[in-house]
């Protein structure tokens, strides 16, 4: 999928995400906010703000900026923003794989449901890393591959079904984070036992890596 189709998919989800995906991935977006652990005058990046619903959970002490590619879901975002009157938050459409900001400018970068549903999920970290300072936190709840031999084999074969009917790949493994894109893994934990879900923290080393 191109930028363009992933805009109007998301286009056309907009006034029906939050029913879909709001409660069923709360706590996801809770828990990972919390793992920033922000301190007072953190400039933070959300990438893939989607309808704004990880917002509220940013305290008022950060700055944040939320990014995303659909016009029709930030419109929602900055419903949330006028309504919740989250004046510590600006959001701005803009493409992942080529944001206009500058090297090191965010002490944190965070991203729910992004990686895996987006079809160039390498130019995305490339970026994340990129603006990220050095040593700098940057979070993601994503779906990777299990270390399980049999399991991981059912997700590389289903990963390019669920990417063209569900919107999102099951085959991305954590060495994509850590070994790939040079980042250090701090924590990791599934939002349950039984979740698809896990949050994953790494430290920016501003390592080169191949991408
Ligand atoms: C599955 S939604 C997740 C939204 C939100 N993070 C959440 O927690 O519900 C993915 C979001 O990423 C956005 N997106 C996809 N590709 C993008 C890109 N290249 N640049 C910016 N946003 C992108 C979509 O428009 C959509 O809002």
């Amino acid at each position: 999928m191109d930028t363009e189709s992933v805009q109007k998919v998301y286009n056309n989800y907009a006034s029906i995400y939050d029913l879909l995906f709001g409660m069923i991935f709360e706590q996801g977006r809770m828990s990972a906010i919390k793992g920033l652990r922000l301190r007072a005058g953190d400039k933070v990046l959300e990438v893939g703000v989607g309808t704004g619903l990880s917002l509220p959970f940013f305290p008022s002490h950060c700055n944040v900026v939320g990014i995303d590619l659909s016009e029709k879901m930030l419109k929602r975002a900055k419903m949330k923003i006028n309504s919740q009157k989250l004046s510590h938050i600006a959001i701005k459409r803009m493409d992942a794989t080529m944001m206009a900001f500058s090297d090191n400018s965010f002490d944190s970068v965070y991203a729910a449901y992004l990686i895996s549903a987006v079809p160039d999920p390498w130019g995305v970290l490339a970026e994340m890393k990129r603006v990220c300072r050095k040593d700098g936190s940057i979070v993601v709840v994503n779906h990777f591959k299990s270390s399980n031999k049999f399991i991981s084999s059912i997700e590389t074969s289903i990963s390019p079904f669920c990417s063209k009917h569900l919107g999102f790949r099951t085959d991305l493994c954590m060495s994509f984070m850590t070994k790939d894109a040079g980042l250090k893994l701090i924590e990791r934990r599934r939002l349950s036992p039984v979740s698809l879900w896990e949050i994953a923290v790494f430290r920016n080393l501003k390592e080169s890596t191949w991408f």
